[in-house]
């Protein structure tokens, strides 16, 4: 069994995660719920800038919080000397909220709504990523009403297509983001520079998710940098920060090799130099915005197991209290996660072929074939690797409360998402007067 981070086996033969024991972790805080190894998070915050600082002489490592955000995350990244890419208006409060930099924060998305721009540049959000043409004139228009500058990064789909599955490809020419690099690109950088309260910094790609190999990033990189010198010649637009998005994979089944981080800025730092020098332009900044590699196998989930369903001659279901509501990744992208049971931690996994089903009425499989030790009514089953795109993707399906989450560190365990309560649930509910 492959332990990530900080994880190891106590004396008891369990699980052990920041040096917390999992299944007093579970009952203190009940299942199911989401632990986070803070030593981890912080390791490779820190490994990302080492290694990319190392190779070039500016670096900026913004991380995607669509992968996990919390207050709590949003200082952690703070305190990592992190950047962070925000998303949503919801995205966008949370950090404001945790006291994070406005100026180190990125803006996203494919449909900024007028009150998210002017969000942004009244709390003075250092990089608006504009995503179409429309959106440009949009920003102008609202910057133009407030008296200020909208500083922007102008989002491109390269046309590198990532191998990775479908729903999680972003580069290629067919996808609703950013403007295509064969023609709207360039009317975009022009339209940016004509316009008045724009100022355009520089130019953005995220070309995928969960990318196993560095072809792709290395693709991009040659891409941009073919695509900046002509642009260059052309509009006379010269880039300061290239932002190359996020992306690099993580370990979900035992044979996943994805590259190192320090690989990863082997390649691109090394692609960016070469390509730079060849056609003579200045190396722009490196703007990266990683999120599952920051956080993905820094989760683990613990559940509890009920019922284990023994249907001779077909299979055995066990059944855990949760699944779809708090990982949907299994049903929406086919997603595998390796788990372990964490009472039983130190013994061969001697059960094989076992299904491990979700509490939701639907048949909302968790892992659809694993071998695990023998499972029995109440035995706490982790599932590794869940950090990412899981707390972040939970939904109240079933009218589940979403789980508690816990930063682990050192033997310390702290709540930094409180577990909904069955008050949460009906606090947005309206009665009409007529129903009364
Ligand atoms: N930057 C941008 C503009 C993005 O859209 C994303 C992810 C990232 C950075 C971070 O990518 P990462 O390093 O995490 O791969 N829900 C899906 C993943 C969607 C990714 C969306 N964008 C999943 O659960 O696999």
């Amino acid at each position: 069994m492959t332990l990530f981070g900080t994880q190891q086996l106590n004396a008891a033969g369990h699980l052990t995660i920041g040096g917390c024991d999992t299944v007093e972790l579970a009952r203190e805080f009940g299942t199911p719920l989401y632990v986070v190894d803070e030593a981890l998070v912080r390791e490779n915050c820190r490994e990302y800038q080492r290694a990319f600082r190392q190779r070039l002489a500016a670096v900026e490592v913004a991380y995607a919080g669509k992968a996990l955000l919390t207050t709590a995350m949003c200082r952690l990244m703070h305190q990592e000397g992190m950047s962070l890419d925000v998303a949503s208006e919801g995205e966008l409060y949370t950090a404001l909220q945790a006291g994070f930099p406005p100026e180190r924060i990125k803006l996203h998305g494919n449909f900024k709504k007028e009150s998210l721009i002017r969000m942004a540049l009244e709390r003075g959000v250092g990089r608006i990523v504009a995503d179409s043409l429309v959106e440009l004139e949009e920003i102008a228009r609202v910057a133009g009403d407030m008296g200020k500058t909208a500083h922007l990064l102008l989002r491109i789909a390269p046309g590198v297509k990532a191998s990775t599955h479908a729903a999680i490809q972003t580069g290629q020419e067919d996808t609703k983001f950013g403007l295509s690099i064969r023609d709207a690109a360039r009317p975009g950088i022009k339209l940016a520079m004509e316009l008045p309260h724009l100022q355009l910094h520089g130019l953005h790609a995220h070309i995928g998710s969960q990318i196993l190999d560095t072809d792709a990033f290395k693709r991009a990189v040659e891409v941009f940098v073919e695509f900046l010198s002509s642009v260059r010649e052309e509009l006379g637009f010269d880039c300061e920060q290239l932002d190359l998005g996020g992306g690099l994979g993580i370990r979900y089944q035992e044979d996943d090799r994805p590259p190192s981080i320090d690989e990863l800025a082997e390649v691109m730092a090394g692609t960016l130099k070469t390509a730079c020098e060849q056609r003579g332009l200045a190396v722009p900044a490196l703007v990266l915005e990683p999120g599952r590699s920051i956080v993905g196998e820094a989760g683990t989930t613990l559940y509890t197991i009920g019922a284990v369903k023994h249907i001779p001659g077909v299979r055995t279901y066990v059944s855990v209290d949760g699944g779809l509501s708090d990982n949907p990744r299994p049903v929406m992208y086919d997603a595998l996660y390796r788990a372990t049971i964490a009472n039983k931690a130190d013994r061969e996994p001697t059960h094989e072929g076992l299904r491990v089903s979700g509490a939701h009425c639907e048949t909302d499989m968790l892992i659809p074939e694993i071998a695990l030790q023998e499972p029995e009514p109440g035995d706490i089953l982790a599932v590794f690797g869940t950090g990412a795109y899981n707390h972040s993707m939970a939904s109240n399906y079933n009218r589940f409360c979403r789980p508690a989450m816990v930063l682990v560190h050192d033997g310390q365990a702290d709540l930094i998402y409180r577990r909904e309560e069955l008050a949460d649930l009906v606090r947005q509910d309206v009665m009409p007067e007529r129903l009364k």
